[in-house]
């Protein structure tokens, strides 16, 4: 599948996606953001695969009690562990991997699921736009404490996998010309000038929100546009044949509480019921791209890739041009600094683990 057309889009919304099956029996997996949505079902469909092992994660000990029951019972699998992450916070995610390492347990995938859609302005305590730390930084930081692991139990034969939950939308951020021309990346796209501007776009294909005319209209497109970035500058810095497959997955327009902001505005909440009415899948169906990634063969075709209806598809015009892979370098480069400041792990696991190149 080329690039996002209203055909192809079409198409993809209402094609049947295959349901896995693979063995993964002696598989310990990961899923981030599980109280709801597409990483609820995901989380349902893989303990109903009996794993070795399931950790997922909500962001509260109330909601990881709750999920823990909840995707107990709709499987039958039992001793799901249910852990809180909390993606607002660098500490949170420190945490969580603390605990981790402490109870020596071992990863063959993680799926970085959990995601905001907001057109609030609102900073984290850590000091940046909290989508831009949820969807990004933080899915990044997690991805990277987790890489020691998951390249501990990949093997020749079987590439562990890292999926981080993208987005068709990442086609239309458009926010990013000119960045390989400022001084720092992350610090323009962190400004509040810079994300509440007002920049009309009249795309219309978004996870479930209407974009046009909105301040901070972008900040979502934009982020599942970074997280394309980041999975291409990682699997360009780990060995080949890799141990750990990498990719950004899209699970399509789907009917889940992505877009709950809206639902406070009649008139938008009427607008996006019609329009997921009509294309939306099921979170089920959504999800099905999630654990395709996780479990299923081909990974090592798939590394590095932005994948959509469980295939390799290509990244947007901005990603695959000069400027987008100078931009994307750029970033790699500013993230890394962040998130090496934020916990010295990342270093470590830097130096050790990936290939170095000059900033
Ligand atoms: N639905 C779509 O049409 C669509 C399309 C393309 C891509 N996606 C992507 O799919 C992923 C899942 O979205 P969804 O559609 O399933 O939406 P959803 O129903 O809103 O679920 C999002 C999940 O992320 C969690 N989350 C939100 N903020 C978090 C934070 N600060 N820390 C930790 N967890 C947090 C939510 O927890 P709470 O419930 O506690 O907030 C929830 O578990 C997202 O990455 C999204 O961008 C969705």
């Amino acid at each position: 599948m080329g690039k996002l057309t209203v055909f192809g889009f079409l198409h993809e919304q209402w094609t049947e996606l295959p349901i896995s099956t693979a063995d993964v029996s002696d598989q310990s997996l990961v899923v981030v953001g599980t109280n709801v949505g597409l990483g609820n079902e995901a989380a349902v469909h893989l303990a109903q695969l009996k794993p070795k092992s399931l950790l997922i994660t909500s962001r509260d000990e109330v909601k990881c009690e709750l999920t823990k029951a909840d995707v107990e019972t709709r499987s039958g699998m039992t001793g799901i562990e249910s852990w809180p992450l909390e993606l607002s916070s660098f500490d949170s995610v420190r945490s969580f991997m603390d605990n981790f390492e402490a109870k020596g347990y071992t990863a063959n995938a993680l799926i970085a699921n959990a995601g905001i859609s907001t057109m609030q302005y609102a900073k984290t305590p850590d000091g940046y736009e909290t989508t831009f730390q949820v969807n990004y930084l933080s899915t990044a930081l997690l991805s990277i404490l987790m890489l020691p692991h998951l390249i501990k139990t990949g093997t020749p034969e079987r590439a562990s996998r890292l999926v981080i939950v993208s987005s068709e939308v990442h086609y239309i951020a458009n926010r990013l010309k000119g960045a390989d021309k400022w001084s720092s990346i992350i610090e323009t796209i962190n400004d509040e000038a810079y994300c509440t501007s007002r920049q009309v776009s009249l795309t219309s294909f978004s996870a479930g929100i209407i974009t046009c005319s909105s301040v901070m209209m972008n900040r979502y497109p934009l982020s599942k546009l970074l997280e394309v970035m980041f999975i291409r500058e990682l699997s360009s810095r780990l060995p080949t044949p890799t141990l750990v497959a990498v990719s950004a997955v899209n699970p399509g327009l789907c009917h889940s509480r992505l877009s709950r902001e809206v639902d406070s505005n009649p008139i938008f909440k009427f607008a996006v019921s019609i329009y997921k009415g009509l294309l939306g899948r099921t979170t089920e169906m959504g999800s099905r791209t999630l654990v395709h990634a996780a479990i299923e063969p081909g990974e090592r075709e798939r590394h590095g890739h932005y994948l959509s209806c469980c295939e390799v598809a290509e990244e947007s015009d901005y990603t695959l041009s000069a400027e987008g892979r100078e931009v994307s370098n750029r970033l790699w480069h500013e993230t890394l600094k962040i998130l090496g400041d934020i916990d010295p792990r990342v270093n470590t696991i830097v130096s050790e683990h990936l290939t170095q190149d000059i900033a």
